[in-house]
């Protein structure tokens, strides 16, 4: 039985006093069926573990490298050090924005795990890409370069976020249905890499998603949680997701 995640990504986002609110309203979370994790901006790490025990932080990026000359690089060992349980990997915004490509997206995913960092590799389409038809040829790509030389001993921390670029951020979520069928195909090409338990690897869904639709896409058997980005900046909607995931 896979455990359903609930991951906040802040993004660039939250305040040192946002992040104190947000840590008194989540204190009064328990015994939570889920994990339930939250990636802030990497400077205020360790002040929202501190504040909040009840979940675990991890990082929204990471280098290739352990460490050397890579000014404003955020290294995957100092970033375990500080107490990092995961990093997210290949969000759309650092393939976009950043022109992150597959190959160093796979170096980095390689460094985090030998940090033992669990990763979250992102994968996800464009509208124009969805609507050209063959967009599952490319989240396939992302997907197998992206785990490219993963060993069978990573098996346990390794998740796939499906965020669909155009439901990021519009409140244009995916239906439940559309959702589940690209899970259900990602799963199918997991298969593909040996290292995994495809049955057994999370595959999570970003894009929209708030407490109002965790329900009815949970209910779908290869959607094992959410990525969320704007519903996870406040204590009482991250709170209610967490609840809302049994
Ligand atoms: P929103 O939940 O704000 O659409 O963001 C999704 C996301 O990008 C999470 O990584």
């Amino acid at each position: 039985m896979r455990k359903v995640h609930i991951v906040g990504n802040w993004k660039m986002n939250q305040s040192l006093a946002d992040i104190n609110a947000f840590s008194e309203t989540i204190r009064t979370m328990n015994d939570l069926k889920c994990e339930a994790w939250i990636a802030p901006q990497a400077i205020h790490l360790n002040i929202l573990q501190e504040k909040s025990n009840t979940i675990k932080v991890g990082a929204q990026n990471c280098s290739n490298q352990n460490s050397g000359a890579f000014t404003g690089e955020l290294s995957p060992e100092s970033l375990k050090d500080m107490g990092a349980h995961f990093v997210i990997i290949g969000h759309s915004e650092r393939r976009a924005i950043f022109k992150e490509d597959d190959i160093l997206l796979n170096q980095k995913v390689l460094k985090a795990l030998e940090n033992k960092l669990k990763v979250i590799l992102c994968v996800g389409e464009t509208l124009e890409e969805r609507e050209s038809g063959d967009f599952k040829s490319i989240l396939k790509g992302q997907l197998l370069n992206g785990l490219k030389d993963i060993s069978a001993s990573d098996k346990e921390s390794i998740i796939i976020a499906y965020e669909p670029v155009w439901a990021i951020g519009t409140g244009k979520v995916a239906s439940p249905e559309q959702a589940q069928e690209v899970h259900a195909f990602l799963r199918e090409e997991l298969k593909a890499v040996e290292a995994l338990d495809a049955q057994a690897t999370p595959i999570l869904y970003g894009g929209s998603v708030k407490p109002s639709n965790i329900e009815g896409l949970l209910e779908n058997t290869d959607i094992d949680g959410a990525l969320v980005g704007g519903a996870s900046l406040k204590g009482e909607s991250f709170k209610e997701l967490c609840e809302l995931s049994k």
